[in-house]
């Protein structure tokens, strides 16, 4: 079935030109012979109003050229590369200046004639902008020369430039056309082109391959149905009203184009929130929902917050360098004196908790050893040992570094979502009542427990989620042992957690290697929607 020219396909006006003007070329063609034609048939159709308006768009290469993509779209013309290049000029950032203020050398011998044809160079270096270049400028075009009287020097007009230059002429026209192609120049502003290069960021040439344009099949089809056309009503229609069409009351005879509101547009990559800090986000609201308040602790730790007051004894292979990261100083952090005697007691042999403690000689001056903490739970200890009284429940999520290889699966510096209740009565069910909780907050229904140990805990679980088809091992948690508690003065039972934020980040965002988070890819970055977890999660 034959398509109509107007039915189909919304065609813009210059879109119908361009079509036209192929039609009628009868051969491929560059936008500049296109632009020329089409102007042709603009001054053909005499009695369309506001004639004027459409030839001066039609007339811009570079307008042709969007309409020509418009088309290209439509699978209605095809663009081929040439093998020639073109040098197309247009102006630079001084050029730009130039064209609205004038030339430098041309202000200079204006402020001249105003001041009778001379004036000393110190003021002219204090009242012209640029003015060694228009000095400089105006002496080679012959326009001034310098004089020196009674030690002075002066600079005088010898000879008036013309009203305007050539050079000035193509800073106007670049001004209004943006881009011309060198050749399409006369043959004086070709001469000018070449000097005016060596001025700086004034002019600016680029080769560019030359594009022909030639019609497909369906376009030819189309083409020769608008040869049939009044050109006159083609260009009755109009993309933009303006006061004068309103006032005139022209807009009765002319029809507005219309706007394909599925076309293509270059994507935009608006400013956003890195992915993981939007999930950080989203597990600190639902916290807050939860009822939980936020705490943060220093990132440089005390080995006494980070192992000693978890009741990690100093021998512990978590200890050691190759897992943690020490600060390499001989100074040592200070342990609040209060909290010494009874940390060292419980280690040593239990001190008043009933427990046997590790029985070793717990060092001071390990505990005060700098590190940079491995786990969020150094932070809730601290807290704890601050606060001390019921109930508390408080949560951080934040940065830890430990001694790692890096690779696919692991990263020096991560996250943890880390969080502890304390009140009368507070017991293990609560617990895996927390957790459950908070997953499913997050859109995550299935959660299970399995035993497991960490010094400062009893009973111990891990924390395990169901996402992305498989059980994901994400934390850790339990109830805080007497000997944690015990020497800060802490009566009631403590429930504490710690989860990882990168491993769910990467079941949630879909990412097979956890490096992806730190490694600024542009690419991934702009795919990915900060939405996701909140979509995940359900909550949108
Ligand atoms: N701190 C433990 C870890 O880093 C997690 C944990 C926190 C376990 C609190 C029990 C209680 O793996």
């Amino acid at each position: 079935m034959a398509t109509h020219y107007n039915q189909q396909l919304s065609l813009h006006w210059l879109e119908k030109l361009v079509l036209l003007a192929l039609n009628e070329l009868d051969r491929p063609a560059t936008y500049e012979e296109l632009a020329q034609k089409a102007v042709e048939l603009v001054n053909r159709a005499h009695t369309a109003p506001g004639r004027e308006a459409f030839a001066t768009t039609a007339r811009q290469p570079s307008a042709v050229a969007k309409a020509c993509g418009w088309l290209q779209q439509k699978q209605l013309i095809e663009q081929y590369e040439h093998g020639e290049t073109t040098r197309i000029i247009s102006l630079g950032e001084e050029g730009l200046r130039y064209a609205s203020e004038g030339l430098p050398e041309r202000r200079l011998v204006n402020f001249l004639i105003e001041r009778g044809g001379e004036a000393k160079v110190d003021e002219v270096s204090r009242t012209i902008n640029d003015y060694a270049i228009a000095l400089n400028w105006a002496k080679r075009n012959g326009w001034i020369t310098f004089d020196k009287k009674d030690s002075e020097t002066y600079v005088r007009i010898v000879s008036e430039p013309p009203s305007t230059t050539v050079a000035e002429e193509l800073l106007q026209r670049l001004r209004l056309e943006d881009a011309i192609p060198v050749d399409s120049l006369p043959e004086e502003m070709k001469n000018i082109v070449e000097q005016m290069t060596t001025r700086q960021d004034v002019i600016r040439i680029v080769e560019k391959r030359e594009r022909r344009v030639g019609l497909t099949s369906k376009g030819k089809e189309l083409a020769s149905q608008l040869a049939a056309v009044k050109l006159e009503e083609i260009l009755s229609e109009i993309t933009q009203l303006t006061p004068e069409i309103l006032k005139t009351g022209k807009w009765r005879h002319l029809t507005l184009s219309k706007y394909d509101i599925t076309a293509a547009v270059p994507p935009v990559f608006a400013a956003k929130r890195h992915p993981l800090v939007e999930l950080i986000r989203l597990v600190k609201q639902v916290y807050v929902e939860m009822g939980f308040e936020e705490i943060q602790g220093p990132i440089v730790e005390l080995a006494f917050w980070n192992f000693d007051a978890l009741f990690q004894p100093q021998d512990h292979p978590a200890r050691e360098m190759q897992d943690t990261f020490y600060v390499d100083l001989q100074e040592r952090g200070e342990i609040p004196r209060e909290y010494v005697d009874e940390v060292k007691k419980v280690h040593e042999n239990g001190g008043r908790t009933g427990s046997k403690g590790w029985r070793y000689n717990w060092s001071e001056d390990e505990a005060r050893k700098l590190v940079l903490r491995t786990h969020t739970t150094a932070t809730t200890i601290r807290h704890l040992a601050e606060v001390k009284k019921p109930p508390i429940k408080v949560f951080s999520v934040d940065r830890i570094y430990r001694n790692e290889k890096v690779d696919w699966k692991h990263l020096a510096e991560f996250h943890q979502i880390e969080g502890i209740v304390m009140e009368r009565g507070a017991n293990f069910r609560q617990l895996m009542g927390i957790i459950k909780e908070f997953y499913s907050r997050l859109g995550l229904r299935e959660v299970r427990f399995r035993p497991s140990y960490f010094p400062y805990t009893e009973p111990s679980a891990e924390v395990e989620v169901f996402l992305g088809g498989k059980w994901l091992e994400l934390g850790g948690m339990g109830v805080f042992r007497p000997e944690t508690t015990a020497p800060f003065g802490v009566k009631y039972p403590v429930l504490a957690w710690g989860l990882g934020l990168e491993r769910l980040a990467m079941a949630i965002y879909g990412v097979e290697d956890i490096r992806t988070f730190s490694r600024n890819d542009l690419g991934w970055l702009r795919r990915t929607s900060p939405l996701t977890p909140y979509r995940a999660a359900g909550r949108i």
